[in-house]
Protein backbone atom coordinates (compact mmCIF):
# COMPACT_ATOMS: atom_id res chain seq x y z
CA UNK A 1 0.00 0.00 0.00
CA UNK A 2 0.94 3.97 -0.77
CA UNK A 3 0.42 6.70 1.81
CA UNK A 4 -0.02 9.15 -0.94
CA UNK A 5 -1.49 12.58 0.90
CA UNK A 6 -0.71 13.30 4.93
CA UNK A 7 -2.37 15.88 6.53
CA UNK A 8 -1.86 17.33 9.84
CA UNK A 9 -3.32 19.67 11.67
CA UNK A 10 -2.08 20.34 15.78
CA UNK A 11 -0.39 17.11 15.72
CA UNK A 12 2.74 17.24 18.81
CA UNK A 13 4.82 20.19 17.13
CA UNK A 14 2.77 20.44 14.00
CA UNK A 15 0.64 23.36 14.04
CA UNK A 16 -0.75 22.56 10.35
CA UNK A 17 1.00 20.24 7.58
CA UNK A 18 0.02 18.91 4.03
CA UNK A 19 2.69 16.47 2.97
CA UNK A 20 2.97 14.12 -0.37
CA UNK A 21 5.23 11.13 0.64
CA UNK A 22 6.59 9.39 -2.52
CA UNK A 23 6.47 5.88 -3.51
CA UNK A 24 9.26 3.77 -2.22
CA UNK A 25 11.83 5.26 -0.25
CA UNK A 26 11.33 8.75 1.87
CA UNK A 27 14.27 9.71 4.18
CA UNK A 28 13.56 12.24 6.89
CA UNK A 29 16.36 14.12 8.10
CA UNK A 30 17.14 17.41 10.31
CA UNK A 31 17.95 17.65 13.74
CA UNK A 32 16.65 16.24 16.82
CA UNK A 33 13.69 17.51 18.19
CA UNK A 34 12.23 19.26 14.52
CA UNK A 35 9.54 16.76 14.26
CA UNK A 36 10.82 13.46 12.93
CA UNK A 37 9.28 10.62 15.30
CA UNK A 38 6.39 13.00 15.54
CA UNK A 39 5.78 12.48 11.75
CA UNK A 40 6.54 8.66 12.03
CA UNK A 41 4.20 8.25 14.50
CA UNK A 42 1.22 10.22 12.93
CA UNK A 43 2.32 7.86 9.82
CA UNK A 44 0.76 4.90 12.20
CA UNK A 45 -1.97 6.22 14.00
CA UNK A 46 -3.59 5.80 10.86
CA UNK A 47 -2.71 2.05 10.87
CA UNK A 48 -2.69 1.13 14.52
CA UNK A 49 -5.23 3.66 15.93
CA UNK A 50 -3.20 4.40 18.66
CA UNK A 51 0.72 6.14 19.23
CA UNK A 52 3.27 3.84 19.41
CA UNK A 53 5.21 5.91 22.22
CA UNK A 54 3.37 8.31 23.87
CA UNK A 55 2.08 7.26 27.52
CA UNK A 56 -0.66 9.92 27.37
CA UNK A 57 -2.70 10.40 24.48
CA UNK A 58 -3.04 14.04 25.28
CA UNK A 59 0.58 14.33 24.86
CA UNK A 60 -0.43 13.32 20.84
CA UNK A 61 -2.22 17.27 20.87
CA UNK A 62 -0.30 20.80 20.30
CA UNK A 63 0.34 22.90 23.31
CA UNK A 64 -2.00 24.76 24.24
CA UNK A 65 -4.61 23.40 21.47
CA UNK A 66 -7.59 21.22 21.57
CA UNK A 67 -8.09 19.18 18.76
CA UNK A 68 -5.19 17.44 16.91
CA UNK A 69 -6.47 15.35 13.65
CA UNK A 70 -4.16 13.36 11.04
CA UNK A 71 -6.02 12.44 7.91
CA UNK A 72 -4.15 10.45 5.13
CA UNK A 73 -4.97 8.70 1.65
CA UNK A 74 -4.04 5.35 1.24
CA UNK A 75 -4.11 3.51 -2.27
CA UNK A 76 -4.75 -0.33 -1.78
CA UNK A 77 -5.48 -2.90 -3.64
CA UNK A 78 -9.14 -2.22 -3.68
CA UNK A 79 -8.75 1.22 -4.25
CA UNK A 80 -7.95 4.47 -3.01
CA UNK A 81 -9.13 4.77 1.23
CA UNK A 82 -9.32 8.33 3.50
CA UNK A 83 -8.29 7.68 6.88
CA UNK A 84 -8.83 10.38 9.57
CA UNK A 85 -8.14 10.10 13.57
CA UNK A 86 -8.74 12.66 15.56
CA UNK A 87 -8.03 13.46 18.94
CA UNK A 88 -9.70 16.08 21.76
CA UNK A 89 -8.58 16.83 24.91
CA UNK A 90 -11.30 15.88 27.67
CA UNK A 91 -11.01 16.12 31.08
CA UNK A 92 -7.28 15.18 31.97
CA UNK A 93 -7.35 12.87 28.92
CA UNK A 94 -8.07 12.60 25.63
CA UNK A 95 -10.88 11.39 23.08
CA UNK A 96 -10.48 9.78 19.74
CA UNK A 97 -12.60 9.34 16.81
CA UNK A 98 -12.25 7.32 13.75
CA UNK A 99 -13.32 7.75 10.11
CA UNK A 100 -13.01 5.83 7.07
CA UNK A 101 -14.28 7.49 3.43
CA UNK A 102 -16.05 9.96 5.64
CA UNK A 103 -18.16 7.39 8.38
CA UNK A 104 -17.65 7.69 11.55
CA UNK A 105 -16.48 4.01 12.79
CA UNK A 106 -14.74 2.94 15.97
CA UNK A 107 -11.38 1.70 17.00
CA UNK A 108 -12.14 -2.29 15.76
CA UNK A 109 -12.99 -0.76 12.30
CA UNK A 110 -10.75 1.57 12.24
CA UNK A 111 -7.43 -0.65 12.97
CA UNK A 112 -5.55 -2.54 10.19
CA UNK A 113 -7.21 -0.52 7.28
CA UNK A 114 -3.42 0.34 6.77
CA UNK A 115 -0.66 -1.39 8.08
CA UNK A 116 2.43 -0.71 9.03
CA UNK A 117 5.53 -2.06 10.23
CA UNK A 118 7.80 0.06 12.91
CA UNK A 119 11.00 0.00 13.81
CA UNK A 120 12.20 2.21 16.19
CA UNK A 121 15.49 2.09 18.65
CA UNK A 122 13.37 -0.04 21.77
CA UNK A 123 12.75 -2.94 19.28
CA UNK A 124 16.54 -3.71 19.12
CA UNK A 125 15.73 -4.95 23.21
CA UNK A 126 13.48 -7.41 21.24
CA UNK A 127 15.69 -10.57 22.03
CA UNK A 128 17.54 -9.12 25.32
CA UNK A 129 14.67 -7.85 26.78
CA UNK A 130 11.64 -9.07 28.66
CA UNK A 131 8.48 -10.83 27.60
CA UNK A 132 6.34 -8.00 27.35
CA UNK A 133 8.03 -6.65 24.72
CA UNK A 134 7.99 -9.93 22.20
CA UNK A 135 4.16 -9.71 23.03
CA UNK A 136 3.94 -6.61 22.07
CA UNK A 137 5.81 -7.38 19.23
CA UNK A 138 2.94 -10.28 18.32
CA UNK A 139 -0.19 -8.51 19.27
CA UNK A 140 0.86 -5.34 16.91
CA UNK A 141 1.43 -6.79 13.92
CA UNK A 142 -1.41 -9.87 14.02
CA UNK A 143 -4.34 -6.94 15.35
CA UNK A 144 -3.27 -5.22 12.36
CA UNK A 145 -4.09 -8.45 10.03
CA UNK A 146 -7.20 -9.85 12.28
CA UNK A 147 -10.04 -7.98 13.49
CA UNK A 148 -11.00 -11.00 15.10
CA UNK A 149 -7.47 -11.28 17.26
CA UNK A 150 -7.75 -7.54 18.46
CA UNK A 151 -11.49 -8.41 19.82
CA UNK A 152 -10.00 -11.38 21.36
CA UNK A 153 -7.24 -9.18 22.43
CA UNK A 154 -9.37 -6.88 23.84
CA UNK A 155 -11.76 -8.82 25.69
CA UNK A 156 -8.99 -11.08 26.98
CA UNK A 157 -7.42 -7.98 28.19
CA UNK A 158 -10.45 -6.80 29.65
CA UNK A 159 -11.40 -9.90 31.77
CA UNK A 160 -7.87 -10.36 32.86
CA UNK A 161 -7.65 -7.31 34.70
CA UNK A 162 -11.15 -7.44 36.05
CA UNK A 163 -9.56 -10.99 37.51
CA UNK A 164 -6.44 -9.69 38.70
CA UNK A 165 -8.05 -6.87 40.43
CA UNK A 166 -10.69 -9.75 41.95
CA UNK A 167 -7.48 -11.63 43.59
CA UNK A 168 -5.44 -8.99 44.87
CA UNK A 169 -8.59 -7.66 46.84
CA UNK A 170 -8.53 -6.82 50.44
CA UNK A 171 -11.63 -9.46 50.88
CA UNK A 172 -11.45 -13.27 49.84
CA UNK A 173 -12.25 -13.20 46.46
CA UNK A 174 -15.90 -14.42 45.67
CA UNK A 175 -14.84 -18.15 44.21
CA UNK A 176 -17.87 -18.03 41.88
CA UNK A 177 -16.97 -14.84 39.80
CA UNK A 178 -13.42 -16.23 39.85
CA UNK A 179 -14.89 -19.25 38.43
CA UNK A 180 -16.97 -17.38 35.96
CA UNK A 181 -14.11 -14.77 34.91
CA UNK A 182 -12.13 -18.12 34.00
CA UNK A 183 -14.83 -19.06 31.93
CA UNK A 184 -15.04 -15.96 30.17
CA UNK A 185 -11.27 -15.95 29.32
CA UNK A 186 -11.56 -19.39 27.33
CA UNK A 187 -13.13 -18.16 24.02
CA UNK A 188 -10.49 -15.31 23.72
CA UNK A 189 -7.65 -16.54 25.41
CA UNK A 190 -8.04 -19.95 23.16
CA UNK A 191 -8.17 -17.81 19.89
CA UNK A 192 -5.37 -15.78 20.64
CA UNK A 193 -3.19 -19.17 21.42
CA UNK A 194 -4.11 -20.68 18.12
CA UNK A 195 -3.13 -16.89 16.29
CA UNK A 196 -0.68 -16.74 17.42
CA UNK A 197 0.83 -20.03 16.99
CA UNK A 198 0.08 -19.99 13.37
CA UNK A 199 2.25 -16.23 12.58
CA UNK A 200 4.73 -17.32 14.71
CA UNK A 201 5.30 -20.84 12.56
CA UNK A 202 4.95 -18.26 9.54
CA UNK A 203 7.79 -15.29 10.70
CA UNK A 204 10.11 -18.30 11.93
CA UNK A 205 10.47 -19.70 8.24
CA UNK A 206 10.78 -16.22 7.16
CA UNK A 207 13.42 -15.04 9.37
CA UNK A 208 14.94 -18.62 9.21
CA UNK A 209 15.46 -17.30 5.90
CA UNK A 210 16.55 -13.89 6.30
CA UNK A 211 19.49 -14.52 8.91
CA UNK A 212 20.68 -17.08 7.18
CA UNK A 213 21.17 -14.72 3.68
CA UNK A 214 23.05 -12.25 6.07
CA UNK A 215 25.63 -14.19 8.42
CA UNK A 216 26.64 -16.89 5.86
CA UNK A 217 27.27 -18.96 8.55
CA UNK A 218 25.58 -22.27 9.53
CA UNK A 219 24.81 -21.29 12.65
CA UNK A 220 20.78 -21.93 13.15
CA UNK A 221 18.76 -19.07 14.93
CA UNK A 222 15.22 -20.14 15.70
CA UNK A 223 12.37 -19.03 16.82
CA UNK A 224 9.18 -20.75 18.70
CA UNK A 225 5.87 -19.68 20.33
CA UNK A 226 6.24 -20.15 24.04
CA UNK A 227 3.00 -20.64 25.10
CA UNK A 228 2.14 -20.14 28.72
CA UNK A 229 -0.39 -22.93 28.62
CA UNK A 230 -0.91 -25.24 25.70
CA UNK A 231 1.73 -27.08 23.72
CA UNK A 232 1.65 -27.14 19.93
CA UNK A 233 -0.60 -30.11 18.84
CA UNK A 234 -2.90 -29.87 21.88
CA UNK A 235 -6.20 -27.64 21.64
CA UNK A 236 -5.63 -24.31 23.28
CA UNK A 237 -9.56 -23.96 24.45
CA UNK A 238 -8.83 -27.23 26.15
CA UNK A 239 -5.45 -26.87 27.76
CA UNK A 240 -6.32 -23.09 29.20
CA UNK A 241 -9.45 -24.70 30.97
CA UNK A 242 -7.14 -27.15 32.64
CA UNK A 243 -4.43 -24.60 33.28
CA UNK A 244 -6.86 -22.21 35.25
CA UNK A 245 -8.34 -25.07 36.99
CA UNK A 246 -4.97 -26.74 38.17
CA UNK A 247 -4.14 -22.97 39.16
CA UNK A 248 -6.93 -21.56 41.30
CA UNK A 249 -5.67 -22.55 44.19
CA UNK A 250 -2.64 -21.11 43.77
CA UNK A 251 -4.07 -17.65 42.12
CA UNK A 252 -6.01 -16.92 45.32
CA UNK A 253 -2.98 -18.15 47.58
CA UNK A 254 -0.72 -15.56 45.40
CA UNK A 255 -3.66 -12.88 44.49
CA UNK A 256 -2.47 -12.99 41.12
CA UNK A 257 -3.25 -14.46 38.18
CA UNK A 258 -1.03 -16.92 37.21
CA UNK A 259 -1.76 -18.52 33.64
CA UNK A 260 -3.22 -17.44 30.45
CA UNK A 261 -1.87 -16.20 27.45
CA UNK A 262 -1.14 -12.37 28.82
CA UNK A 263 2.33 -14.77 29.94
CA UNK A 264 3.18 -15.81 26.74
CA UNK A 265 6.46 -15.31 25.26
CA UNK A 266 8.93 -16.17 22.32
CA UNK A 267 11.90 -18.63 22.46
CA UNK A 268 14.93 -17.37 20.41
CA UNK A 269 17.84 -19.44 20.33
CA UNK A 270 21.35 -20.49 18.42
CA UNK A 271 21.77 -23.34 17.77
CA UNK A 272 19.50 -24.53 20.57
CA UNK A 273 20.64 -22.38 22.92
CA UNK A 274 18.95 -19.28 24.02
CA UNK A 275 19.85 -16.00 22.07
CA UNK A 276 19.56 -13.61 25.02
CA UNK A 277 22.14 -15.29 27.17
CA UNK A 278 24.35 -17.20 24.91
CA UNK A 279 24.32 -14.59 21.52
CA UNK A 280 26.74 -11.82 20.91
CA UNK A 281 25.07 -8.53 21.08
CA UNK A 282 26.07 -9.04 17.05
CA UNK A 283 23.92 -12.01 17.12
CA UNK A 284 21.02 -10.58 19.02
CA UNK A 285 21.05 -7.61 16.95
CA UNK A 286 21.35 -9.59 13.69
CA UNK A 287 18.59 -11.84 15.33
CA UNK A 288 16.12 -8.59 16.18
CA UNK A 289 16.71 -7.75 12.04
CA UNK A 290 15.43 -10.65 10.86
CA UNK A 291 12.20 -10.98 13.14
CA UNK A 292 11.56 -7.16 11.71
CA UNK A 293 12.17 -8.07 7.68
CA UNK A 294 9.86 -11.96 8.77
CA UNK A 295 6.80 -9.21 10.49
CA UNK A 296 7.12 -7.16 7.13
CA UNK A 297 7.20 -10.26 5.21
CA UNK A 298 4.62 -12.27 6.82
CA UNK A 299 2.14 -8.95 7.04
CA UNK A 300 2.82 -9.09 3.46
CA UNK A 301 1.97 -12.29 2.48
CA UNK A 302 -1.15 -12.57 4.36
CA UNK A 303 -2.89 -9.15 3.89
CA UNK A 304 -1.78 -9.43 -0.10
CA UNK A 305 -0.25 -6.35 -0.19
CA UNK A 306 2.72 -4.74 1.41
CA UNK A 307 2.64 -2.92 4.90
CA UNK A 308 4.46 0.88 5.03
CA UNK A 309 7.75 0.53 6.63
CA UNK A 310 8.28 2.82 9.18
CA UNK A 311 11.78 3.84 10.28
CA UNK A 312 12.56 6.07 13.17
CA UNK A 313 16.41 6.72 14.02
CA UNK A 314 17.33 2.52 13.77
CA UNK A 315 19.94 2.88 11.33
CA UNK A 316 22.39 5.05 13.34
CA UNK A 317 22.17 2.76 16.26
CA UNK A 318 23.52 -0.03 13.39
CA UNK A 319 26.87 -0.24 11.99
CA UNK A 320 26.85 -0.06 8.36
CA UNK A 321 26.57 -3.34 7.22
CA UNK A 322 23.74 -4.44 9.15
CA UNK A 323 21.80 -1.42 7.87
CA UNK A 324 22.85 -2.13 4.89
CA UNK A 325 21.54 -5.90 5.24
CA UNK A 326 18.55 -4.65 6.26
CA UNK A 327 17.31 -2.38 3.84
CA UNK A 328 18.29 -4.68 1.45
CA UNK A 329 16.35 -7.65 2.57
CA UNK A 330 13.76 -4.72 2.57
CA UNK A 331 14.19 -3.78 -0.78
CA UNK A 332 11.15 -4.35 -2.34
CA UNK A 333 9.28 -2.89 -0.38
CA UNK A 334 6.44 -0.52 -1.31
CA UNK A 335 6.58 2.41 0.35
CA UNK A 336 9.01 3.38 3.48
CA UNK A 337 9.60 6.30 5.86
CA UNK A 338 13.29 6.64 7.54
CA UNK A 339 14.27 9.18 9.86
CA UNK A 340 18.36 10.04 10.54
CA UNK A 341 20.15 12.62 11.88
CA UNK A 342 22.77 12.38 8.89
CA UNK A 343 21.94 12.01 5.56
CA UNK A 344 24.33 8.90 4.12
CA UNK A 345 25.07 8.95 0.63
CA UNK A 346 23.13 5.59 -0.04
CA UNK A 347 19.95 7.20 0.03
CA UNK A 348 20.89 9.07 -3.48
CA UNK A 349 17.70 6.92 -5.00
CA UNK A 350 15.28 8.37 -1.83
CA UNK A 351 12.79 11.08 -1.86
CA UNK A 352 14.50 12.79 0.81
CA UNK A 353 13.11 15.65 3.01
CA UNK A 354 14.60 18.28 5.68
CA UNK A 355 12.65 18.63 8.49
CA UNK A 356 13.07 21.51 10.36
CA UNK A 357 10.85 23.08 13.18
CA UNK A 358 7.72 21.21 11.72
CA UNK A 359 8.16 21.82 8.34
CA UNK A 360 8.88 19.48 5.64
CA UNK A 361 11.22 20.23 2.46
CA UNK A 362 12.62 18.37 -0.39
CA UNK A 363 16.77 18.40 0.07
N1 LIG B 1 1.96 18.10 22.28
C1 LIG B 1 3.01 18.80 21.82
N2 LIG B 1 2.88 20.12 21.53
C2 LIG B 1 3.94 20.83 21.06
N3 LIG B 1 5.15 20.30 20.82
C3 LIG B 1 5.33 19.01 21.09
C4 LIG B 1 4.28 18.18 21.58
N4 LIG B 1 4.76 16.93 21.75
C5 LIG B 1 6.05 16.97 21.38
N5 LIG B 1 6.40 18.21 20.98
C6 LIG B 1 7.72 18.67 20.52
O1 LIG B 1 8.16 17.92 19.43
C7 LIG B 1 9.57 17.90 19.43
C8 LIG B 1 10.11 16.51 19.30
O2 LIG B 1 9.73 16.01 18.09
P1 LIG B 1 10.31 14.62 17.59
O3 LIG B 1 9.54 14.30 16.39
O4 LIG B 1 10.35 13.63 18.69
O5 LIG B 1 11.80 15.06 17.26
P2 LIG B 1 12.87 14.34 16.33
O6 LIG B 1 12.97 15.21 15.11
O7 LIG B 1 14.12 14.41 17.15
O8 LIG B 1 12.42 12.97 16.07
C9 LIG B 1 10.05 18.48 20.74
O9 LIG B 1 10.52 19.77 20.51
C10 LIG B 1 8.78 18.48 21.57
O10 LIG B 1 8.80 19.52 22.49
MG1 LIG C 1 13.20 11.19 16.90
Amino acid sequence: MLLTALRLADFRNYPALDFAPAPGLNVFVGPNAQGKSNLLEAIAMLAIGKSFRARRESELIRDGTQLAEIAGTAQVPAGEIFLRASIARSGNGARKTFDVNGSAVGFARFLGRARVVTFVPADLQLVAGGPALRRTFLNGALAQLSPAYYRDLARYGKIVQQKAALLRGAIAPDRELLLAYNEELLTPGAGLIAARAAFVADIAAAADGVYERWTGTRERVAITYAPNVGAPDADPRAALEAALANNLDAELRRKTTLVGPHRDDLRLTIDGRPLDAFGSQGQQRTAVLALKVAEYETMRSRAGDAPILLLDDVLSELDAERAGGFLAAVGTFEQAFLTTTDLPARFDDAARFRISAATIAAC
